[in-house]
C-alpha cells in the first residue's frame, strides 16, 4: 500500500489498441473515405450533367431519370454519413484490466454494500427455474456476504415465482457453501447439475469428498428443480407449503397482475442471525421479493418502474451504495465481477469520475455460425471498445453496475468522493424478525402507484420513464451531467444469457430497440442536437449511430428496391465497368465488405456465421427498423398504434430447438414484418429473372448488359442469394416453422405487382 500523500497504483489499466494496427485501420479508413466522396462526386456530377462530356456514350441510353438518381444520392449521402458515424466506434478502442488484488490489500474490511437487483416479468415467458439460477449465481459472488442483497423483482406477482423463490432460499443454504468449500465456477447450478453424470469411482480421497458432495447437492436440486416445475405446469404451490409460509397471505387480497397491492417479503436478512445462516454458519446474503404494486389506472413503466420501485424499496432495507442490474436470463458467469466493478469505482485517482461500469451480453447455446448474430461479438469485443475510448459505454440495461447516488440524479462534481464514505453508515445491531416485519411495512409505501406522483421520479431521478430503451436514455442522460462510464470486458464473460432462437423474436427486439432509439432522438436528449457542449463528439456520434437505425431503414430500402426494379427497364444506375467512376464503387464494396469480415473473423466468427450475420443485418434494417420508424413518426403525428412491448420468450417448443440445433431458420407464423421481407425476397427473384431473360433474348447481346449494369445485376443478384431461406420458408418447407402459405400469396401478388407498375411507369425512362 502506498504511503500517505503518494499516488497508489492504480486498481485498473487501459490500454490502447497498438500503434501499428491503429495506424493501418485509420489510413484504410481514410481511403475507403475517399472512395465514398468519389461516389458522392460521380452522383452529383452526373446528376446535374457536369461531367464534361467524358461519357457521352452513356447518355445514348436515354435520359437519366430525376427521381431515380436523386434517391440513389440521397441514399449514398446517407450511408456514406453514417459511415463516418460508425468510424466513432473504431478509431481508438481503449481495453480495460483490473487488478483486484489491490482493492482487497486497501479496502477488504471497508467495501461498499452492493445491492443486486434481478428483473422478471412474466413466469411463462421466463421460467422460475431459469429465474433461481440467476438469483443463485449472483447470491454467490466472491464477495462479504454481509454486504450482498438480492432483490427480485416481479411484475407478474406470482405465487409461483415466490414460492420457487422460497425453495431458491432452502437451497441456497447448501449451495452457497458448497461453491465456496469447492471454488465452483460458474456459480449457476444449472451450469454444473444439468445432465451431470456423476463419476462413479476415483482415485484420489479428496475427490471422493468432492464426489459425495456434489452427488448429494445434485440430489437437492434436481429435488428443488422437480418441486418448482411440478408448480410451474400445475400453477399452483403445494398446499402444506402455502399454510406453512406466512408470506403467501399477501396473495389473499390479490385480484390479477394487473390490480394487487404490494408484495414485500425479505426473505433473508444479513442482520437476522438466527434465520439467516448457511449450513456452515456463515452469513447469507439478504434476500427480498418485491412485486411493487399494480392498479389498472396507473401506468406502470414496464422494467424502469420495476428498476425505481426497487432502487426506493432497497434504500430502505440495505442501501447498498452499488446497484447491480441483471435480467432474469443472466447467469453470473464470474463469482470475481463485483470486485472488477468496485476496481473502477474505488480506484483513488479516476474513480470518482465514474457512474457506471458496463459488462458485456454473452450468450450460451449460440450455434456454430449464429443464424440470427446473436452473438454480436464485434459489438462486445470491439465496437463497445471504442465508444469506451469515446468517453463512456452505453447502458444496456443489464450486467451494469450503478453508484446509486448517480442514478438517483446526483449532479456531476470533480471532486474526489472521499473513500472511507463507502463504509455502511447504518449500525451493526442485529435485527430480530419483528423489527423485519417492520421493515417490511415501512418499504411497502415506497412500491406503491401514488409514490411517484409530484416526484422527479422516471425524468431526474432513477430510470426514465417513457422510452422503449429506457436503460440507453438513462445513461445518456448520466452521461449528458458530465459522468463517465467504462467498459469491462473480461476474459472470462461476467455473464451468460440465453439466445433468442426464432426470427420472429429477434426482429421484434430489434423493432423494440430502434423505437427507443428514435425516442431518443427526439428528446431532449438528442445526441446529435441537444448533446453539444454536454458529451463529447465522439460520444455525441457513439449514441447517433444507434439513434439513427430507424431512419436508416428507408435508404436501404431504396437500395433493396429500386435498382433491382430499375433492371427490368434497363436503366443503370452504376457507372459502367469501362467508366473510371467504376472504380470507387468496386473499392468501396470490395474493402467495405472485406473488412466487415476480418473483424467478424478476428473476433472469433466464422465465413458462414458472417454471411448470416449480413441476412440478419438486412432483415432487421428493413423490416424491425422500418416498422419502427412508421411507428414511431405516426406517434410523433398523434395517431399511437398499439404495439404493446411483447416480452420476447425464453422457452422454445422441441421441434423447433431442433431447427435451432441444425440452423434452419425459423419463422413459425405470419407477421407484418415478414410479408414486408418475403415481398422484398420475391420482388428481387423476379427483377434478377427478368433482366435474365432481357439479357439472353437481348439484340445487344448478354456481355453487352452485364458490362452496362454489372453492379447492379451483382447487388439483386446478392439479394437473391441472401435470400435463400426465405424461398425455401415459402415454398419449400413442411415443417411448423416455415412461412404460411398467406404470406407466400400475398409476397407474390405484391412483388409482382410491383413490377408490373413499375415497368408501366412513364415519369421513369
Ligand atoms: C464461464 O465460466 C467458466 C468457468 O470459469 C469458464 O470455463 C467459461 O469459459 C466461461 N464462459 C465464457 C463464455 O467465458
Amino acid at each position: 500500500m502506498a504511503k500517505k500523500g503518494e499516488i497508489p497504483y492504480p486498481m485498473f489499466e487501459t490500454r490502447r489498441a497498438t500503434g501499428g494496427w491503429l495506424i493501418t485501420y485509420r489510413l484504410f479508413s481514410i481511403s475507403l473515405f475517399i472512395g465514398i466522396f468519389s461516389i458522392w462526386l460521380y452522383r452529383f456530377s452526373h446528376l446535374f450533367n457536369i461531367h464534361g462530356g467524358v461519357e457521352e456514350e452513356e447518355d445514348d441510353d436515354g435520359e437519366k431519370s430525376w427521381v431515380v438518381w436523386v434517391g440513389s444520392l440521397a441514399a449514398e449521402l446517407f450511408f456514406g454519413l453514417y459511415w463516418l458515424l460508425t468510424q466513432a466506434l473504431r478509431w481508438n478502442p481503449v481495453f480495460r484490466q483490473t487488478f483486484k488484488h489491490r482493492l482487497s490489500q486497501r479496502y477488504e474490511h471497508s467495501l461498499p454494500g452492493v445491492d443486486v437487483f434481478v428483473c422478471t416479468a412474466d413466469p411463462d415467458k421466463e421460467p422460475p427455474m431459469m429465474v433461481m439460477n440467476t438469483v443463485l449465481s449472483v447470491m454467490a459472488y466472491d464477495y462479504p456476504s454481509d454486504k450482498l442483497s438480492v432483490y427480485l423483482s416481479d411484475d407478474a406477482a406470482s405465487e409461483i415465482t415466490f414460492y420457487a423463490l422460497l425453495e431458491t432460499r432452502s437451497f441456497a443454504k447448501k449451495w452457497l457453501p458448497f461453491c465456496k468449500r469447492f471454488h465452483m465456477e460458474p456459480r449457476s447450478p444449472s451450469a454444473h447439475l444439468d445432465g451431470l453424470c456423476l463419476p462413479t469411482s476415483s482415485d484420489h480421497d479428496d475427490d471422493s469428498i468432492w464426489i459425495q458432495e456434489l452427488a448429494a447437492i445434485k440430489k437437492l436440486y434436481d429435488d428443488m428443480e422437480r418441486r418448482i416445475e411440478d408448480a410451474t405446469k400445475s400453477g399452483q404451490v403445494p398446499r402444506d407449503v402455502r399454510s406453512m409460509h406466512k408470506g403467501f397471505s399477501q396473495w389473499d387480497a390479490y385480484s390479477s397482475r394487473r390490480d394487487h397491492d404490494t408484495i414485500l417479503k425479505i426473505l433473508l436478512h444479513t442482520k437476522d442471525s438466527l434465520n439467516s445462516k448457511d449450513a456452515d454458519g456463515s452469513v447469507m446474503p439478504t434476500l427480498v421479493y418485491l412485486a411493487r404494486e399494480k392498479r389498472s389506472q396507473y401506468h406502470h413503466h414496464f422494467k424502469a418502474g420495476a428498476m425505481n420501485s426497487l432502487i426506493r424499496v432497497s434504500s430502505k432495507i440495505s442501501n447498498g451504495k452499488i446497484i447491480l442490474n441483471v435480467d432474469c436470463d443472466m447467469a453470473s458467469n464470474s463469482s470475481e465481477s463485483v470486485r472488477d466493478a468496485l476496481c473502477f469505482f474505488m480506484d483513488e485517482e479516476k474513480g470518482h469520475e465514474i457512474a457506471f461500469v458496463q459488462f458485456p451480453q454473452n450468450f450460451v447455446g449460440v450455434t456454430k455460425n449464429d443464424l440470427y448474430a446473436n452473438h454480436v461479438q464485434v459489438f462486445n469485443k470491439l465496437e463497445a471498445h471504442g465508444s469506451d475510448g469515446c468517453g463512456g459505454s452505453l447502458y444496456i440495461g443489464t450486467g451494469s453496475f450503478h453508484r446509486r447516488d448517480i442514478l438517483c440524479g446526483r449532479k456531476f462534481s470533480d471532486q474526489h468522493n472521499a473513500i472511507n464514505d463507502w463504509n455502511n453508515d447504518d449500525d451493526d445491531q442485529l435485527i430480530m424478525e419483528e423489527s423485519l416485519q417492520k421493515q417490511e411495512q415501512e418499504s411497502k409505501p415506497l412500491a406503491s402507484c401514488t409514490y411517484e406522483q409530484n416526484t422527479l421520479w422516471g425524468s431526474e431521478r432513477g430510470l426514465i420513464y417513457g422510452c422503449a430503451v429506457e436503460d440507453v436514455m438513462t445513461g445518456l442522460s448520466i452521461h449528458s451531467k458530465g459522468w463517465r462510464s467504462v467498459y469491462c470486458n473480461p476474459e472470462r464473460k461476467a455473464f451468460l444469457g440465453a439466445p433468442l432462437t426464432t426470427l420472429g423474436q429477434v426482429l421484434v427486439q430489434q423493432k423494440r430497440w430502434a423505437e427507443g432509439d428514435f425516442q431518443i432522438l427526439v428528446s431532449k436528449y438528442s445526441p446529435p442536437w441537444h448533446a453539444y457542449g454536454k458529451l463529447s463528439v465522439g460520444l455525441q456520434m457513439v449514441y447517433c449511430n444507434y439513434c439513427f437505425w430507424a431512419p436508416k431503414s428507408l435508404p436501404i430500402l431504396y437500395y433493396c428496391i429500386v435498382p433491382s426494379l430499375c433492371l427490368l427497364k434497363g436503366i443503370p444506375l452504376f457507372p459502367k465497368i469501362s467508366s473510371p467512376w467504376f472504380i470507387p464503387f468496386a473499392y468501396v464494396i470490395l474493402a467495405g465488405n472485406t473488412s466487415s469480415l476480418v473483424e467478424f473473423l478476428s473476433c472469433g466468427g466464422t465465413v458462414q456465421g458472417w454471411w448470416n450475420e449480413q441476412r440478419m443485418w438486412l432483415y432487421k434494417r428493413t423490416s424491425s427498423f422500418f416498422f419502427a420508424f412508421v411507428e414511431s413518426i405516426l406517434k410523433l403525428l398523434g395517431f399511437p398504434l398499439a404495439s404493446g412491448f411483447a416480452i420476447t420468450t425464453k422457452v422454445a417448443e422441441q421441434d423447433a430447438s431442433q431447427r435451432y440445433e441444425k440452423e434452419i431458420m425459423e419463422f413459425g407464423g405470419s407477421s407484418p414484418m415478414f410479408t414486408l421481407l418475403a415481398t422484398l425476397a420475391m420482388l428481387n427473384l423476379f427483377c434478377f429473372l427478368g433482366v435474365s431473360m432481357d439479357a439472353l433474348i437481348s439484340e445487344d447481346g448478354f456481355i453487352r448488359v452485364l458490362e452496362k449494369m454489372i453492379l447492379q445485376i451483382m447487388l439483386c443478384g446478392v439479394l437473391v442469394l441472401i435470400n435463400v431461406p426465405i424461398y425455401e420458408g415459402l415454398f419449400f418447407r413442411k415443417d411448423k416453422g416455415g412461412l404460411p402459405t398467406s404470406v407466400a400469396i400475398k409476397s407474390t401478388i405484391f412483388a409482382s405487382s410491383a413490377c408490373v407498375l413499375f415497368k408501366g411507369m412513364n415519369f421513369i425512362t
